[in-house]
């Protein structure tokens, strides 16, 4: 990969400074950079073909509605699903609240629902809302120590009346792959449905949902070069069919009357009320050719070796507390000892470093940490050794807040 030459695709990464010095961009599981020919195919929409989608008669208006369905199919070769499998959403958030709201009438009270501690908010508060509303019970898969979850312990958290399994693919903040498959081949022999929060992992690595054989997958366009405000929620035909629309209006139906009877539109257009994200979709359509230009088996090499390097690196400073040495992604999360995770944060901000800092939405796994927040570094492949060698630098060299006012450090 000539990390040099994808590198002049990012407006972000060619002579930014932060604080006055080069921009050092760490903060990629928050929101990923934006390579040019996205910002191109957006603009090109607003200046050359702007109409809504799905509603005109007209030759720009077709443009779109050929442009939007093109992406969908794009989309879904990407993960190997099939187009009508593919639901536009705003964000992983909202494909979760999709899954969990349109599934709501098939649980009973006493049903449960299986989630981790390590999950991102994203992916409890609507479960916790489904079990408050139908007086289902909420479960947790154990952690091992290391904070993973395995299939032994999905075994023994099974029950005859699980009903959901809803697990982030990849930790946002530990970086653990889940076995997806093999957790999926122990889920299935059981009548729960398996939802898997992907807004970690499809960015990152090649993902086949045929294979993983999950039901549902939602994942964010925003982490993966695309606009904000697009993402997409993933769910097998047969099971979207099956599933309430979570919100109702222009698009959705295929006629209703005064009485209030309503016809629905077959997935995946059932589940798009109102004009969705036309620049967001348009902008994704460059984000995947991008992706898939480099290839996502490269993408997922080089982040893991960024990860391997910077780990290496941070093992020689003492002064650092590493808290997923092991896990695979390109996610690591430290604190510098004595140090509170936000004043490292705006150490690292006066060294041109962008971070995550806190509890990362994850705030029950911040308490199986034992801690009060980390900091959290996670790399995208357009990232250098360079700037893990300036990173560590940092870390080695101060920590605390009142340390960014040593300028020589
Ligand atoms: C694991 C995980 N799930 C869900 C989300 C929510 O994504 P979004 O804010 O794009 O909806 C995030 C965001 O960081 C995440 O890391």
């Amino acid at each position: 990969m000539d990390v040099d030459k994808i590198r002049q695709d990012f407006p972000m990464l060619r002579g930014i400074k932060m604080q006055g010095k080069p921009l050092i961009y760490f903060d990629n599981a928050a929101t990923s950079l934006k390579p040019q020919c996205v910002l191109d195919a957006i603009l090109d929409y607003y200046r050359n073909f702007n109409a809504n989608s799905h509603r005109g008669d007209y030759d720009i208006a077709h443009h779109v509605d050929v442009l939007f369905e093109e992406t969908r199919e794009k989309i879904a070769g990407f993960i190997n699903a099939n187009a009508n499998e593919i639901v536009f959403t705003a964000n992983t958030s909202m494909g979760l609240n999709m899954v969990a709201y349109g599934l709501m009438p098939k649980i009973k009270e006493g049903d449960e629902i299986l989630l981790s501690e390590a999950e991102h908010a994203s992916n409890l508060l609507p479960w916790f809302k489904v079990a408050e509303e139908k007086k289902a019970i909420i479960r947790y898969i154990p952690l091992t120590k290391e904070g993973r979850l395995t299939v032994e312990n999905l075994k023994k958290s099974l029950s005859p009346r699980t009903k959901i399994v809803s697990l982030a693919h990849v930790s946002n903040v530990l970086g653990y792959i889940l076995d997806v498959k093999s957790f999926a081949k122990e889920i299935h022999k059981t009548q729960a449905l398996f939802v898997v929060d992907g807004a970690q992992s499809v960015p990152h690595m090649k993902i086949d949902v045929q294979d993983l054989d999950c039901d549902f997958l939602c994942f964010s366009g925003h982490k993966m070069l695309a606009p904000t405000g697009i993402g997409v929620l993933y769910g097998k035909y047969d099971l979207l069919c099956d599933m309430e629309p979570l919100m109702s209006g222009g698009g959705m139906n295929t006629h209703f009357n005064m009485c209030g009877k309503v016809g629905l539109q077959n997935p995946p257009l059932r589940f798009e009320a109102g004009t969705p994200n036309i620049e967001g979709v348009v902008g994704f359509y460059a984000a995947i050719d991008y992706l898939n230009a480099i290839g996502m088996e490269n993408i997922d090499k080089r982040e893991r070796a960024l990860k391997k390097y910077a780990i290496q690196e941070l093992q020689q400073c003492e002064n650092v507390i590493l808290y997923n040495k092991e896990s695979e992604s390109g996610i690591v999360t430290f604190n510098i000892k004595g140090v509170f995770s936000q004043d490292a944060g705006s150490y690292f901000n006066s060294k041109g470093i962008c971070v995550r800092t806190g509890l990362h939405c994850a705030k029950i796994l911040t308490d199986f940490l034992k801690t009060d927040g980390t900091v959290r570094a996670s790399f995208a492949f357009y990232n250098t050794e360079a700037e893990i060698d300036t990173f560590v630098e940092a870390c080695r060299n101060g920590g605390n807040f009142l340390d960014a006012f040593f300028d020589d450090k």
